[in-house]
């Protein structure tokens, strides 16, 4: 082997290898950014200060940290909790209809999983009903 083609073996070996740093140190920064800590997790030395509570409580419980800020005073037109009127419409549209707009947000007012992150879906739907058997 030359000396030459030596040189340009060693010289790509750096640079793959200098290649690979940069995108380890990419996916870090991207991860710091990223990073969601959910409470309870370990999160190691880059905790960010975005953390959401895990509820993974009783359904009261997911209703009192997640849904009553709206819910309970009808803020931005949020349905109250007990108020016939206001579900009677929605009601109407079938339970799945709801369920979705639980899970998936109703634009713009109503968030996607109605904020409770921790929620499953199934969380979501035992939300709607305890919403729902409110008025029944
Ligand atoms: C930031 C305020 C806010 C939070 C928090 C919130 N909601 Fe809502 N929600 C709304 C608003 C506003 C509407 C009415 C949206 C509309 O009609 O456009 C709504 C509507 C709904 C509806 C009716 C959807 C439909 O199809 O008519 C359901 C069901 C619902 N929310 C469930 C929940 C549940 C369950 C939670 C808690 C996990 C929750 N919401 C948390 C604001 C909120």
């Amino acid at each position: 082997m030359s000396k030459f083609k030596l040189a340009i073996i060693l010289a790509s070996l750096i640079m793959a290898d200098s290649a690979l740093a940069g995108e380890k140190e990419i996916a870090e920064r991207i991860r710091k950014v990223g990073d969601v800590c959910i409470e309870g997790e370990d999160c190691g030395q880059a905790a960010t200060p975005m953390t959401i509570a895990a509820t993974g409580g009783s359904v009261e419980d997911n209703y009192n940290k997640s849904c009553a800020t709206c819910h309970n005073a009808g803020i931005a037109g949020a349905p109250k909790m007990g108020d016939a009127a206001d579900w009677e419409s929605r009601i109407g549209k079938g339970m799945d209809t709801l369920y979705n707009s639980a899970i998936n947000g109703m634009p713009p007012a109503m968030p996607q999983k109605g904020m409770c992150f921790s929620c499953s879906d199934e969380d979501l739907k035992a939300l709607v009903d305890y919403m729902v058997e409110s008025v029944h």
